[in-house]
C-alpha cells in the first residue's frame, strides 16, 4: 500500500516538474523573441512620411524567414505583392572604413527590426562599370523589405574613392552616412593582414608590413602605401564634406564596437532616428571566437565569419611608433571636424 502511494506521489511530482520546466522554456522563448516582436515606434520624418498602419506583429514574426526566402529569389510575384514587399534604395550607407568593422556594424544593425541589410557589398558608386548600369540596377540589388523599413548597404571602398561623394549626392543629398574607424595603425595592419592572407592562399610570397609602410630611401612613412593612405581619415572625410554637411555623418568607434558593441549601436539607432530595439540580449560574448556574436532569438544566433578577427602579424615596435607619430596630427584634425575624440596615441 505504502509502496503504491509513493509511486503515485513520484508520478505526480514528475508531471508537476515537467509542467514547470515546460513553462520555464516557454517563458525563455517568449522573452527571447519579445524584443523582435514588439510593434515598431514611428520612425522620424527624416526618413520620409511613415504610413499610418503599423507593421503587424505577425508580419514581424515571419520577417526573417520570409525576407530570407525572397532574398534567395524563391518568391513569386504574387507573394511579393501579397506581403507588400519592395526593394528600396538605401536610406543609410556604411561608406567605410575598410577593416574598421564594417561587416560587424552592418550585421549588428540588421538585428533591428526596422533595418534590412544588403548582404553583399554592391560597389555601385565606386565601380564605373556598375555605375554605368544606372540607379535601377542598384535598386534591384537591394533586398526586399516592408515599406516602413530602411535598407542599409556597406561598401567600404566608397570612403576612399574620389568619385563616390558626388555620385551618392546625386542619388540622395540627404542620405545618412556611417563611418566606422579604428586606431589608424591597427587598421593599417589589419588591412595588410587581409592582403597577406590572400597572397598566402595563392601560395604567393609577400613583403613584410615594415617594408611596405616605411620608405627604404627616406626611412619615413610611405604615404604611397594604400594601407597607410586609407588610415588618414581626415583627408578622405574632407572630400566628402564638399558635398555633405558633417551632420549627415555618424562616426562609429570600431575599437569599442569590438569590446562593448551595445552603446555604439545605440548611438547609431539614435542617429538613424530608429526606436531603440537592439538590446544586450541580442549580443553575447563568445569566448571561443573572442568576439561578440549576434542573437536574433532563442533559436537563431550567429558569429561573424572567421575572416573577421584575424591574428595580426607582429610588427616592429619602432615602425608602430613611427606610424602613430605620423597619424597623430591627422587624427587631431579628424577629432576637430567630427566632434568625436578617440584615445588614439
Ligand atoms: P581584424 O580582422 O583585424 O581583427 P571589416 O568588416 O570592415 O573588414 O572589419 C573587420 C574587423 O571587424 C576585424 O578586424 C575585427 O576586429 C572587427 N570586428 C568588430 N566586431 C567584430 C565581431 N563581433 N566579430 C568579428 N570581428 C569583429
Amino acid at each position: 500500500m505504502l509502496f503504491k502511494q509513493q509511486a503515485l506521489l513520484r508520478q505526480k511530482l514528475f508531471v508537476l516538474g515537467s509542467l514547470a520546466i515546460g513553462s520555464l522554456l516557454y517563458l525563455v522563448a517568449r522573452v527571447g523573441s519579445l524584443d523582435r516582436l514588439q510593434p515598431l515606434c514611428p520612425i522620424d520624418g527624416r526618413f520620409g512620411p511613415r504610413s499610418q498602419d503599423e507593421i503587424p506583429v505577425r508580419a514581424l514574426q515571419f520577417k526573417r524567414g520570409l525576407l530570407h526566402e525572397f532574398r534567395k529569389g524563391n518568391a513569386t510575384k504574387e507573394q511579393i505583392r501579397l506581403h507588400n514587399l519592395v526593394q528600396q534604395l538605401p536610406k543609410a550607407i556604411i561608406i567605410g572604413v575598410r577593416k574598421g568593422g564594417t561587416r560587424a556594424l552592418l550585421e549588428m544593425l540588421n538585428l533591428h527590426p526596422a533595418v534590412v541589410k544588403a548582404s553583399q557589398e554592391i560597389h555601385f558608386f565606386d565601380n564605373d562599370e556598375n555605375y554605368a548600369k544606372g540607379i535601377e540596377w542598384y535598386r534591384k540589388k537591394m533586398p526586399f523589405s516592408y515599406p516602413h523599413q530602411i535598407t542599409i548597404e556597406k561598401s567600404p571602398a566608397y570612403f576612399i574613392t574620389e568619385e563616390v561623394p558626388e555620385r551618392i549626392y546625386k542619388m540622395n543629398s540627404s542620405i545618412k552616412l556611417l563611418i566606422i574607424v579604428r586606431e589608424p595603425t591597427t587598421r593599417a595592419i589589419s588591412d595588410y593582414t587581409q592582403v597577406l592572407e590572400g597572397k598566402e592562399r595563392k601560395n604567393k610570397t609577400y613583403y613584410k608590413f615594415e617594408k611596405l609602410a616605411i620608405d627604404p630611401n627616406t626611412c619615413e612613412v610611405n604615404t604611397k602605401y594604400k594601407a597607410v593612405r586609407t588610415s588618414i581619415y581626415t583627408k578622405h572625410l574632407e572630400r566628402w564634406l564638399k558635398y555633405f554637411p558633417i551632420e549627415q555623418f555618424h562616426i562609429v568607434d570600431g575599437d569599442r564596437l569590438i569590446t562593448e558593441p551595445l552603446p555604439e549601436l545605440q548611438l547609431v539607432e539614435k542617429f538613424l532616428n530608429l526606436p531603440p530595439r537592439i538590446s544586450q540580449y541580442n549580443l553575447y560574448f563568445n569566448a571561443t571566437r573572442g568576439f561578440y556574436c549576434l542573437r536574433f532569438n532563442i533559436v537563431f544566433n550567429k558569429c561573424l565569419a572567421g575572416s573577421k578577427g584575424r591574428i595580426h602579424p607582429e610588427v616592429d615596435t619602432s615602425v608602430i611608433t613611427k606610424l602613430r607619430k605620423f597619424f597623430h596630427p591627422f587624427n587631431q584634425k579628424f577629432y576637430q571636424i567630427t566632434g568625436r575624440t578617440f584615445n588614439w596615441p
